[in-house]
Order: structure tokens, then C-alpha cells, then sequence
């Protein structure tokens, strides 16, 4: 592609003037010096023993003879700024990447792993798990483009006492036609209404509640047949739940594999680990890894006093099967950053028992609001903890507003809104916490969701309403265009940096850009209407064709689709 023909040029220079070889980096300066520059110059002078500026003027000057750019300059100590004609850019953007979008073989024969959105059972699908299953998904589409064998799981959180707590809060609060109508939501507040008086109990010092979950808990190891049914009862009304929620954020895994599955083989494990003086059983029976060879103070809890696996059982048994499985060479995991210390005893614990697959935590920021009192908080409701399924409702709802008195379909209001509430996830680093707004999320003229999918619903519909003909465009001379070709032509660095890099947010503010660039465009050119010959309109409605599937599939990275209108 282009930046690499350029960079492959300005290294032959660099060989025939002074015979070495050079790594060099290409940016994207104010386009008034240029449309690419480089500072090669200046980390040549160390090694040759030159002046920046002088190596600069040499090099310039040997560029210039290629007769591949309009103008080379040199500017300040030593940057090289490069323009090139529009018509070469023009020519470039047709036969370099036409259909491929930037996708790449980087990751060709191998393997990763990614895991999310691995939401919990006991409860309704809160916005707690948003984050996973939208940085989750985006991940797993970037590793699909760029070559990598992707396997998908979800790591369901379905194991320990919530069963337990379930069927004794049942028994006592609820009832087959409360379960009936409310499914998931009564079983999740009989989850809470128990863990209440679990707590209340406590302070009395009686244990009447606590005894009977875990009796259920043991009966259900034991294959009772009536535990098992209510575990499969209560498991089918959570999982379909789960299900719903990642349709509606269009998002699924190719394996659900949760704690439960990985129960028994953990605590086999922590007896092998044992055996081999890898772990230490304290004196009440629990068991810890310790992981001061890696710097961290506190060991591993990996089983309790009373024998029963943990967390990080389950996680320990869940490692050693994907190996075994599907020998990855990568292992994704897509959870919040309240867990960053847990996952760095669990990758230091990995290493400790010679794993050599690179495990990666793959965090992201909380979710805040402003608070009534102004204050900036996690976010939550008056009833708790905000539930995905309101969160999408209320979406589609502020959807509606957006489009209000324009004929748009249901199927594009759930795009819109989904799209505005995923692409939030990608306005920055993963890393910072989202401040969510549905003033922002739904800002038509700013860096939202919406803003993208319009720019790309009005490039389609001009596509729409304006046929492509075979006129030949071969003398069109594409100025009005450079900026909109120059982006489009940086996507397959885009798509690349982001996969590398894990940051499927670097291909939402590219995206932004690019819609930002073509508004521009359309100011100052007319496309179909007006003053424009046959050769122009042609020229520029096969560019607009380009934009077109680079919005599609940059949003689809981000699992993100384009309204047909809106
Ligand atoms: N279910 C867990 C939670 O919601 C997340 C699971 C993360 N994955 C893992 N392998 N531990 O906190």
C-alpha cells in the first residue's frame, strides 16, 4: 500500500547515498507542508555523524529526482515533508487495497482467545458486563481481519452459592407464577431479597438460612434430583436472558464454558498443585499459591478451608483446558479494571506453573455518571444498578427523538441506538472511564455513534439515488478530493495499529475523522447536483463508493451497523 511504497523509497535513498538500513516512520503533518513527513533525518545523524539538516537536504534532494512526488521539502532541523499529486493518491487508493479494507494475515496460524462479555447468573445483565462484550467483540472482529484463528467464550458466572441462595429464597418469597411473569428479574430479586436476610441472620448469630443453602448446594453436587432441577430451571430463565441482551448488542461467543463447567477439574488441580509443592495448604485447610518470585505480596487463594473451589479454582482449571483444547497462542480476557490485581496473581500463577501462552487482562474504566448532587459516580439507578435491558430501552427511545418526523424503521432505530451506546465504549483509550450522557452519546454533531452513521446513511443515500456509469474518470484530476483520499488511504495502518495494539478505539476516532473530512468535502463540492460535469460526478461518486464500505466495515469492527436510514 501507499506509506509502505513510500517508505520503501525513502529507504533505497538512504541505501544508495549512504549504505545503510533504516527503519523509518511516516506521519501525517499540517497539510500545508505536506501530505506525509518524516524525521529519519534526524536519527541518521547520530550514526553518520552528520548534521540532521544537512542529511535532510541530501536526502530531499535524491527524492526529488525519483519523480514520485510533487514537492519535497525539508523543514526545521531535518523533517522531510512529501506532497504528492492527487491523481497518483487517486490511483494508488484504486489498485493497492480496493477490496481488502486493510485486512492482513498478521495473525495467520495462530491462535487466540477471546473471552466476554462473562456476565453472571445470579442476576439481571447490568451494564456491568457492557463494557467486556462491546471491547470483547470489537477485539475478536480486528484478530478476524487480520488473520488470526479467533475462538470465542464466554466464562459464565455459575458457580457457588448463588444456586443455593436461589432456591431457598424461592422457597420463602416467591412462587411458579412470580417466576413465571418475571423470570429473570424475580429471580433476581429473590437473589437479593436472600442475601438480605442472609445478612440479617448473621447479625443475630443464627445460621437457619445459611444451613439450608448450603444443603441445597451439596444436594446439587450430589445429583439430587430436585436440586438439579431447579438448577436447570433457574440456569435456563438466566442464560436466555443473557442471550437477549447480547442479540440486542448484537455480540455472541462460539463457547459458553462457565465457572461451573470448570469446578470439579479446578480442585483436582489444586491437589496436583499440592503435590508438587507448587501450593501450600494452611494449617484450616485452605489453600494458597504464593507469588513472591513475581513481586506480589499476597498469594493465591485457590481453595477454601472447607474444600470448596473459588474464582480462581475455576480460572486455574479454565487456563490448562484451553490449552489442552485449542493450544492458543493468545489468551484475551475482556474484564473491568476492578479486577486488575486478581488477574495479575492469576497470569503471575499461570507463568508460575509453566504456562507459556501470553495471557493478556484486557481492561477497561467504570461506566460514571453525574450524580443529582453533581457528584461523578459509578453509574446507577435509584434501584440499584442499572439493568442493560432499560439501558437499551431508553436508547431506542432517545433513537426515536433523534429521527422524529423522518420515516425510519424499527430495525434502524435499534441500529442507532445500539451504535450510539457501543461506539461511547470507543471515544478514548479503554482505559479512561466512560462519563455517560445520552446528551453526548446521541450528539449529532459530535464524536458519537450517531454522528458516524449518519455521515455513512447520506453517503448511501447519494449512492442510492445516483447511478455509476463507465464514463472513463482517467483524466479527472481529484484536487477537491486529496483530504477524503489521504484518510481513506491511512485505514489499512488504522486496522493494523489497532489489532496490534488491542485498541479497537483508534478505528472510532478514524472513523470520526473521516465522516468530520467528508463534511468538510461536501461544503466546498458539489457531487451530483449543480455545477458538475459527467467526469466529476463519476470521479466522485466512485470515491464516495470507497466511503462508503469503509465506513461499513470500520463500524462493523466495532460491531456497529449502518442504519438504511435515519
Ligand atoms: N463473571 C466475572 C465477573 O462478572 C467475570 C469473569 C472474568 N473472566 C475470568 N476468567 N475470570 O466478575
Amino acid at each position: 500500500m501507499l506509506m509502505d511504497a513510500i517508505i520503501l523509497s525513502i529507504q533505497t535513498v538512504i541505501r544508495q547515498l549512504f549504505n545503510i538500513e533504516q527503519v523509518v516512520h511516516l506521519s501525517r503533518p499540517d497539510s500545508d507542508f505536506g501530505d506525509f513527513a518524516t524525521n529519519v533525518a534526524m536519527q541518521l545523524a547520530k550514526p553518520l555523524g552528520k548534521n540532521p539538516r544537512e542529511i535532510a537536504e541530501q536526502l530531499a534532494e535524491s527524492l526529488r529526482q525519483t519523480g514520485d512526488y510533487t514537492e519535497v521539502s525539508v523543514a526545521g532541523p531535518g523533517f522531510i515533508n512529501l506532497k504528492l499529486s492527487s491523481k497518483k493518491l487517486a490511483d494508488n487508493l484504486q489498485s493497492t487495497w480496493s477490496d481488502k479494507y486493510g485486512e492482513n494475515n498478521d495473525g495467520a496460524g495462530k491462535t487466540m482467545v477471546v473471552e466476554y462479555p462473562s456476565a453472571n447468573m445470579a442476576k439481571p445483565y447490568s451494564v456491568g458486563h457492557l463494557r467486556s462484550g462491546n471491547q470483547g467483540w470489537a477485539v475478536k472482529r480486528l484478530m478476524d481481519v487480520t488473520g488470526w484463528n479467533v475462538i470465542t467464550d464466554n466464562h459464565l458466572g455459575d458457580y457457588g452459592t448463588p444456586f443455593g441462595v436461589w432456591v431457598v429464597g424461592f422457597l420463602k418469597f416467591s412462587s411458579d407464577e412470580q417466576l413465571a411473569t418475571d423470570g429473570i428479574y424475580e429471580l433476581g430479586r429473590v437473589y437479593i431479597a436472600t442475601k438480605k436476610a442472609l445478612k440479617d441472620e448473621k447479625e443475630r448469630s443464627e445460621t437457619v438460612l445459611a444451613d439450608q443453602v448450603q444443603d441445597w448446594l451439596i444436594k446439587l453436587e450430589n445429583n439430587d434430583e430436585l436440586a438439579v432441577g431447579y438448577s436447570k430451571r433457574f440456569n435456563d430463565i438466566s442464560i436466555g436472558h443473557i442471550h437477549e441482551i447480547m442479540g440486542r448488542l448484537r455480540i455472541a461467543t462460539d463457547y459458553e464454558l462457565g465457572e461451573a463447567f470448570f469446578a470439579r477439574r479446578g480442585k483436582q488441580i489444586v491437589q496436583d498443585l499440592l503435590g508438587q509443592g507448587i501450593a501450600i495448604q494452611n494449617d484450616d485447610g485452605s489453600v494458597i499459591v504464593p507469588l513472591d518470585e513475581f513481586g506480589i505480596k499476597v498469594p493465591l487463594l485457590v481453595q477454601k478451608s472447607n474444600g470448596a473451589a473459588l474464582y480462581a479454582t475455576t480460572d486455574l482449571a479454565t487456563i490448562l483446558y484451553r490449552e489442552e483444547t485449542w493450544h492458543p497462542d493468545k489468551v484475551i480476557y475482556a474484564v473491568g479494571s476492578e479486577q486488575i490485581f486478581y488477574f495479575s496473581q492469576l497470569i503471575a500463577m499461570a507463568k508460575k506453573i509453566g504456562i507459556k501462552t501470553e495471557l493478556v487482562h484486557l481492561w477497561f474504566g467504570t461506566i460514571d455518571q453525574i450524580n443529582e448532587d453533581g457528584v461523578r459516580e459509578k453509574m446507577s439507578s435509584r434501584k440499584g444498578v442499572v439493568m442493560m435491558e432499560e439501558l437499551l430501552d431508553q436508547a431506542e427511545a432517545k433513537a426515536r427523538e433523534v429521527v422524529v418526523g423522518r420515516e425510519v424503521s424499527d430495525d434502524d432505530i435499534k441500529k442507532i441506538a445500539v451504535g450510539a451506546i457501543k461506539f461511547s465504549d470507543f471515544i478514548a483509550d479503554r482505559r479512561t472511564n466512560i462519563l455517560f450522557s445520552w446528551d453526548s452519546i446521541f450528539a449529532l454533531s459530535g464524536f458519537s455513534g450517531p454522528y458516524v452513521q449518519y455521515a455513512a446513511v447520506r453517503v448511501n443515500k447519494i449512492l442510492h439515488d445516483n447511478e455509476i456509469t463507465q464514463t472513463d474518470i482517467s483524466q479527472y484530476d481529484w484536487a477537491p478530493e486529496k483530504s477524503v483520499i489521504l484518510k481513506l488511504l491511512e485505514y489499512p495502518d488504522v486496522v493494523r495499529l489497532a489489532a496490534r495494539d488491542l485498541e479497537p478505539h483508534k478505528i472510532a476516532t478514524y472513523l470520526y475523522e473521516l465522516a468530520r473530512d467528508l463534511n468538510r468535502y461536501y461544503e466546498t463540492t458539489p457531487i451530483a447536483v449543480g455545477d458538475v460535469t459527467d467526469v466529476e460526478k463519476q470521479a466522485r461518486l466512485r470515491l464516495l463508493q470507497k466511503v462508503s464500505q469503509i465506513f461499513n466495515h470500520g463500524l462493523n469492527l466495532l460491531g456497529i451497523e449502518v442504519p438504511s436510514s435515519m
